[in-house]
């Protein structure tokens, strides 16, 4: 498993999270096919950008919500339960990463 100490030295997106999102998501985010303006493929982990916290964050909430993918059944239980445990790791990350820097976390793309 990937400890949140790897993920806050670089930029890359943890390997299992990427590996769901590629199954799970890529096939509709990607470079040529970026429904709703994401594209995966480029979005990396380096968390003091505030747009790609939001990004995250956005991913986290549509996930949590069960909106996404957009048909619940093609994502398995314990693939959702993986992915959303490993989202909540990254969440607590940047949280504590917000805090530390005193902006605040949220869907705002300043
Ligand atoms: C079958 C195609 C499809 C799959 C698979 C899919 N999505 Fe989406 N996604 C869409 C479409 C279409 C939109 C735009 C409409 C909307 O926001 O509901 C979207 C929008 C989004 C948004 C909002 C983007 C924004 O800027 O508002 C996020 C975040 C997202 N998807 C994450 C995911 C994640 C994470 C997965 C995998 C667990 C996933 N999607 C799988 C089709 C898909």
């Amino acid at each position: 498993m990937v400890t949140l100490a790897v993920v806050t030295n670089t930029n890359e997106v943890p390997s299992e999270l990427a590996i769901l999102l590629k199954t799970n998501c890529a096939r509709c985010h990607n470079k040529e096919t970026a429904k709703g303006g994401l594209n995966l493929a480029e979005l990396l982990f380096d968390l003091q950008h505030s747009e790609v916290r939001s990004r995250w964050i956005q991913i986290y909430d549509r996930v949590e919500k069960q909106e996404m993918p957009p048909k619940a059944g093609s994502l398995s239980r314990p693939e959702r339960d993986r992915l959303m445990s490993l989202l909540q790791q990254f969440r607590v990350h940047v949280d504590a990463f917000a805090s530390s820097t005193g902006t605040i976390t949220g869907l705002n793309t300043a």
